[in-house]
């Protein structure tokens, strides 16, 4: 419904979109001291500003504003709170050597994340407004981007429903904050064990994985039997299950997963779960298939650095190292996923 307009004649409503040109900026008056990269430790220490706009169905997106990191304050009654109608992205910022900020790929996770509002019927807006004003924030707080190796500035859109009742929510808040992060995992890049889990599921056919939080339980499980993450899989069903049986392998924690095998002539395959509806269309993924297509001969053979050869060409499908990736890390060789 358009809002009555003064001279009484109807005109459709003029929904505003999220515009970059309308940005209000308010600075902090106290700017918070910058942490020691040592002590990281991840999405808790928070830069000194965010950016939020709220949606309203008369109105569209209100001006956009940058301003000191605080508390939101919203109605309990909210789709957020209620129906979980919640949805964020994760993407980094690292310095360049010139002293300028850098994105990996933004437009992936602004697209993503548009897409993510449509599955969640959040109001839509234009990704390339929200990377401008992403932009603007972290070249702000760009003090805020650690220069540490494995160190990074995580920024976190989060798009959540704000209007109150059951049903799609038609009021919004969009808001980004930033987060200087160390490595994940702070023993590195090395093995990380896997336990397979057949309880529960993290995405399913036709449905959403739009929480983390009903993972939260079997990571609890898993890390109390001593492993690191666990291995999301799905059953088989119809005809799949027939032909093939038993458990599909779709991820590894918040991480897409490869698998590399080695082929009798000694080549390797780099296998990985196809987006079927299960699987997040990581960027980190992307990236990676767009890595081994670029290194691979005209006769198809693959030659990565850092992945080790097949250690014996005599054996079919033999596995080699798995690597598991995601923005925030990146693993390889998981030696105790046996245990
Ligand atoms: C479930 C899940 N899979 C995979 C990924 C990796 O996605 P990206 O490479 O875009 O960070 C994430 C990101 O955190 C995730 O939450």
């Amino acid at each position: 419904m358009g809002r009555q307009r003064p001279s009484g004649i109807f005109r459709p409503p003029l929904i505003a979109d999220l515009d970059p040109s309308k940005l209000i900026i308010t600075l902090t008056d106290s700017p918070k001291p910058l942490p020691n990269p040592e002590n990281l430790v991840f999405g808790t220490t928070m830069s000194d500003h965010m950016l939020v706009a709220s949606f309203d169905p008369v109105d569209g997106w209100s001006a956009p504003e940058i301003k000191p990191y605080g508390p939101l304050s919203l109605d309990p009654a909210s789709t957020c709170f209620q129906y979980a109608a919640n949805i964020f992205e994760g993407m980094k910022a690292h310095l360049r050597p010139d002293g300028t900020p850098i994105l990996f790929r933004p437009e992936m996770n602004v697209a993503r994340l548009g897409r993510s509002a449509d599955r969640l019927a959040l109001p839509p807006f234009n990704p390339n407004a929200l990377l401008e004003l992403i932009r603007k924030l972290v070249a702000l707080d760009k003090t805020w981007i650690p220069t540490a190796a494995g160190c990074s500035l995580y920024i976190r859109p989060t798009l959540i429903g704000t209007r109150p009742g059951v049903g799609a929510s038609d009021r919004a808040l969009l808001y980004v904050i930033l987060s200087p992060s160390g490595p994940y995992f702070r023993k590195g890049p090395t093995s990380i064990s896997l336990l397979a889990a057949t309880q529960n599921v993290r995405a399913w056919p036709g449905g959403t994985a739009g929480n983390y939080a009903p993972g939260f339980l079997p990571q609890l499980e898993a890390a109390k039997l001593g492993y690191d993450q666990v291995l999301w899989l799905l059953k088989e069903t119809g005809e799949d299950a027939k032909k093939k049986g038993g458990w599909r392998v779709t991820e590894a924690g918040a991480m897409n997963i490869f698998v590399v095998l080695s082929r009798e002539d000694g080549d390797l395959d780099i296998v990985t779960p196809s987006l079927d509806g299960t699987i997040l269309p990581g960027v980190t993924r992307d990236s990676v298939l767009h890595l081994c297509k670029a290194h691979t001969d005209k006769s198809k053979k693959l030659s990565l650095p850092g992945i080790p050869p097949p250690k014996s060409s005599t054996r079919t499908k033999s596995h080699s190292p798995s690597l598991t990736c995601s923005t925030g890390l990146l693993n390889t060789d998981y030696s105790k996923r046996s245990r």
